[in-house]
Order: structure tokens, then sequence, then C-alpha cells
């Protein structure tokens, strides 16, 4: 099974660039930004990654974004992880940044977008991967700063694809950024938001309904209501889960009582993704081959997973066709 997984050509749709930050990347550009770290060695910042929910994990992640100031420290970030895409035989990528996370330091939007775009147009020309990339705003932050964040996402427009909502769930409801959303359509970003990780199968609605949302991101509390779940299947709204993390982050005890193969045997259009590898112990390839082992999954199942990937990507219809395993 590990063979197969490893060898067969996958997309991810789920990956923040900000957390595929290994330690070691960040060690050698804290200190050439002479940025001090709270810890002293690569293994001490690996001790330091326990987390009890997703507040503790996004204090560390926000911590670990701080070394990242120029261009080149964006770029060098992007082309890092397109590497290990590469090995980890991904074909196409979609990929999540957190602008605020580094404008509200004083880094210029224009030192973050174009560092990783450079980066995915020498990954795409030197290791064959294709990619997309969606900006996420910060939901625990004003609405205000959402809007401002979107103007400079317009000016960008041709490098981004999508629109979507991150960071704290709790009491920071889709509802609240309806009109930024909107506004973000209206401007030709597709839409997508993270709902439903730890918050409660409400904000999986109100992504759907307010933000018009073409996925979910993580959507694992679906299964508290019957309806949406019938809903998901009906529609085929994809849901980009990321078993590790939900472990790692305490949305399940153990990989063993994850619902994914509950939900893919209800007909959702399920994908395994990998969230913050640095920070979860694994990329894809070790998402699927956990979730496989834990799930007793088939190979059929793995192949659904795999499809079900680029069904759920704002690829062409006609790319797509090309991918598609049999
Ligand atoms: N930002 C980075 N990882 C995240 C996650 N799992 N949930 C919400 N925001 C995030
Ligand atoms: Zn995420």
């Amino acid at each position: 099974m590990k063979k197969i997984i490893k060898n067969l050509p996958k997309a991810e749709l789920h990956i923040h660039i900000e957390g595929s930050l290994e330690p070691e990347l960040m060690v050698k550009i804290a200190k050439r930004n002479h940025k001090k770290l709270p810890f002293n060695s690569v293994e001490e910042a690996k001790q330091a990654y326990q987390f009890n929910d997703l507040q503790s994990f996004l204090d560390i992640y926000y911590q670990g974004t701080n070394v990242l100031c120029t261009e080149e420290d964006f770029y060098d970030l992007t082309w890092n992880y397109l590497q290990k895409a590469k090995e980890q035989n991904i074909c196409h990528t979609e990929i999540f940044f957190d602008p605020q996370t580094h404008t509200h330091r004083g880094v210029p939007f224009a030192a973050i977008i174009t560092g990783i775009s450079e980066a995915l147009k020498a990954g795409k020309e030197q290791l064959g991967i294709s990619s997309y990339l969606i900006l996420c705003f910060l939901r625990d932050l004003s609405l205000e700063s959402a809007f401002a964040t979107l103007e400079n996402a317009i000016k960008y427009g041709d490098k981004i694809k999508a629109i979507g909502l991150d960071s704290a769930e709790k009491n920071n409801p889709p509802s609240k950024f309806k009109s930024v959303f909107e506004k973000g359509r209206a401007a030709g970003f597709l839409t997508v938001a993270h709902a439903g990780e730890e918050g409660s199968s409400d904000y999986i609605w109100q992504a759907i309904n307010l933000l018009k949302v073409s996925r979910i991101d993580h959507g694992v509390r679906c299964i508290d209501d019957p309806k949406l779940v019938e809903y998901l299947a009906k529609m085929q709204i994809p849901l980009t889960v990321c078993p590790l993390s939900n472990v790692k982050l305490k949305v399940f005890n153990s990989l063993e009582e994850h619902n994914l193969k509950i939900l893919l045997d209800q007909g959702l259009c399920i994908t395994i993704n990998s969230d913050d590898p640095a920070y979860f112990d694994g990329y894809l390839n070790e998402n699927f081959i956990g979730i496989s082992q834990a799930l007793n999954l088939t190979e059929t199942d793995l192949k659904k997973l795999i499809n079900n990937s680029f069904k759920a990507s704002f690829l062409d219809p006609r790319d797509k066709e090309k991918l598609y395993l049999n």
C-alpha cells in the first residue's frame, strides 16, 4: 500500500505555505534577518510542537511566521515545499497563504506575493508541478482588515485563484465575512473556507449559503447534522480533510477514530491533505499512509480519494480528465 501511495500522482488542496516552514529553514531565515526565535535548536523547536487545540497551535505557528520578511524568504519557503511535493508525486497543488500575518508586521504585500509566485513559476518549469494560490483572510481579525487585504488581492488578481478563511474558528463565524466574500466573488475569485474543524456544523452551512464556497476546508463536524451530510453528498461539495492535523489538534483522539471513511462511504467528495506539514509530523503521503493503516482503506478507497483530489481542484475539466486514475 505504501508503494502505491508514493507512486501515484496526486493533487493537494489544503496546505498553508507558512505551515510548511520546517524548523531548519526557520533557523536559517531567522539568522539572515537577525530575528530571535523562542528556542535554541531544531530539536527544541520540534519538542515544542505539542498542541491541545487549534489556538495552541496557532500561537506557535504565528511565532514561526515572524521570521519571514523578504521576497527571498517567501521564495525559499515555497521552493522548499515544492521540492517536497515533487518527492511525494504531487503533480498539482492549491496553496493557502496568510498575508495579514505578514503585512501586520510591516512586510509589503508585493514581497509576499512575488516571492511565492516566482517559486510557483519555477515549480512549473523545473518540477512540472502546476499550482494555484488561495489568499486566506484571518477570521480573528476585523472585517476592515479583510477588505484592505482584498484590495491587495485585486491588484495581484492574475496571481490568485481564490479567497479563503482560516485561523481561530470558534466565535468567528463565516457570516462575519459575507460582504468581503461578495466583493471578492464580484472581482472574479473563487471561494473556500475553513469550517467545521473545531466550529459547529452550522458554520459549514454558513460557508455554503453566505460565502458560496466551492469547497469546505476540514468540514469533519458535518457529521453532527445528517441533513448537511446528505446535502454535501448530493451537491458533491468537496471536503479537504487533514487527518494528521486533526489528531495533532485533538479534533479526533486518534486516526482510528477519524470519520473520513464514514463520510466517504456516504458518498461525500473527501480529499486528503497535509494542512501544516512542518508542524504535524507529515506531508501528504504520510497522511495517506497513516489513515490507510488506521482505517483499513482499500486500494479502491485510495484511488477514489486521489481522483477526488483532481475532481475537487480548480483545474480545467480538460486537464482533470488527463489526471484521473482508472
Ligand atoms: N491556519 C493554519 N492551519 C490552520 C488550521 N488547521 N485551521 C485554521 N487555520 C489554520
Ligand atoms: Zn488549514
